[in-house]
């Protein structure tokens, strides 16, 4: 066996988030409403052994949005209905900072470790769609610059209350009629730029100490906050190289930030296309490629330009001068498409097609995309991977045909080893603060 172990996620997204995997007949047109179809789909990645599911959120719609986005379930809720209905594997739900309130975000999280003993994680983000602020009562949407700030302080805050109790802070003494140790209660007293939060938290921390931070930053601000706080980060990139550079850069800057790196864990997310063969596996992705809406794709590649209105450009013209657009909304995705489109000179119906199609660079026989995941985990550029669920036919190839080529490599886990979401990542169980500090003055 080798000792660093691969970890993988599966990402559950109902009807898709592109246009077209609705189409499919296999998914249900309401699977991103149906908890059974949830509960179904979690169920398969733990009969895996995979290490969590992942629910992506946002807080903004229009009639142009993918379908999974239009009519779907909130992630927290959904996901105490999954920790009911498994066992081991970890459940993380995005959530944004910069619309929410750090007491809540503590409490719901920390409800969802309870509930799950200890297998709770979330995914920070700052969001990037300007539409949002219409939902929350702002005429505008949050600045990149101060959504990072708000981001770091909200962080801090929810852990600050998540350490509200000593682990042994409840003497549930009935003789003695002691429920709590007050000396072991202790307030926040925060007060910063965005939030004053005199705490406690009302709800004491689960097995895993704390839920487990994930983010995903992409832009120059959202790599810092990654480095600063995260414990996995789920990777915007979609090719070697880059996947390469993304996982040095990050892991340098978490061991400039004063962390250990091995504690910061990177996953792309990818598609994987599994078929008997390579050729067919390739015939297939050409077929999806092929069968992209143009249309779509238009309305697709806007979302990170806060729905820019592509339709209006000569679509075989090179790809329209922007200017400062997409910079107030998922601006490192709307840099990186502004650079691929300047740098391989592609028209804007190259681009739309480029980014339209899902990361399938793992398209191939099982055998071939088990090597690709073994030269990614082995040569540098991830810890992991978080798997696109789709049809359950296509995930039952990645989980019958790929994961046991990475068993027999010693890759990947055969049993679970332990309970939590930190002990499947092999995370450190973070100590209380006031505990720590009790005992240096003891
Ligand atoms: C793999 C991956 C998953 C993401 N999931 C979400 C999500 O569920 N919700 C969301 O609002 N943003 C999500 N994002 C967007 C990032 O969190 C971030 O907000 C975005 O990249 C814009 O920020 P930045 O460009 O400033 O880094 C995701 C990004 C990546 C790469």
């Amino acid at each position: 066996m080798s000792t660093r172990q691969l970890h993988l996620g599966a990402i559950l997204t109902g009807v898709g988030t592109d246009p077209q995997e609705w189409l499919d007949p296999q998914i249900p047109g309401t699977a991103s409403i149906d908890i059974d179809w949830y509960k179904q789909q979690a169920r398969a990645a733990e009969a895996a052994k995979f290490d969590f599911v992942f629910i992506v959120d946002s807080p903004y719609i229009t009639p142009d949005s993918a379908p999974h986005f239009l009519n779907r379930l909130e992630p927290l809720t959904l996901l105490s209905a999954l920790a009911g209905a498994t066992d081991k594997i970890g459940l993380v739900a995005t959530l944004t900072t910069s619309y929410t309130e750090p007491f809540n975000v503590a409490r719901q999280f920390a409800s969802l470790d309870q509930i799950s003993h200890g297998r709770a994680g979330w995914n920070v983000v700052t969001t990037g769609l300007e539409g949002a602020a219409g939902n929350f009562g702002r005429e505008q949407h949050i600045d990149h610059g101060e959504r990072y700030r708000r981001a770091h302080e909200h962080v801090a805050v929810v852990q600050g209350l998540w350490d509200s109790y000593e682990d042994d802070a409840f003497p549930r003494d009935r003789a003695n009629k002691r429920f709590l140790d007050p000396a072991k209660q202790h307030r926040l007293d925060h007060r910063g730029e965005f939030f004053s939060v005199t705490g406690p938290l009302n709800i004491s921390r689960s097995e895993q100490g704390q839920p487990v931070i994930f983010q995903a930053g992409v832009s120059e601000s959202g790599r810092g906050l990654a480095a600063r706080i995260a414990e996995g980060i789920f990777a915007g990139v979609d090719n070697f190289e880059d996947a390469r550079e993304y996982y040095a850069d990050i892991k340098r800057r978490a061991a400039e930030a004063g962390r250990d790196p091995n504690q910061v864990l990177v996953f792309p997310g990818i598609s994987p296309i599994i078929a008997d063969t390579d050729e067919e596996a390739q015939a297939l992705l050409l077929q999806r490629t092929g069968e992209l809406d143009l249309k779509k794709a238009l309305v697709q590649l806007g979302r990170p330009f806060n729905y820019h209105d592509f339709s209006q450009y000569d679509l075989d013209a090179p790809f329209p001068e922007l200017g400062e657009l997409g910079s107030n909304g998922y601006r490192g995705h709307a840099e990186k498409i502004k650079r691929v489109a300047r740098e391989q000179g592609l028209t804007l119906r190259q681009t739309a097609l480029r980014f339209a199609r899902p990361f399938t660079g793992f398209a191939g026989s099982a055998q071939t995309v088990a090597n690709e995941i073994e030269r990614w985990f082995k040569d540098g550029a991830v810890d992991g991977f978080n798997i696109h669920v789709g049809a359950p036919a296509a995930f039952a190839r990645f989980t019958d045909e790929v994961v046991p080529l990475l068993r027999e490599r010693g890759l990947f886990r055969d049993e679970y080893q332990g309970r939590t979401l930190r002990d499947h990542l092999e995370l450190e169980v973070p100590v209380n603060r006031h505990s720590v500090k009790a005992a240096e003055v003891a």
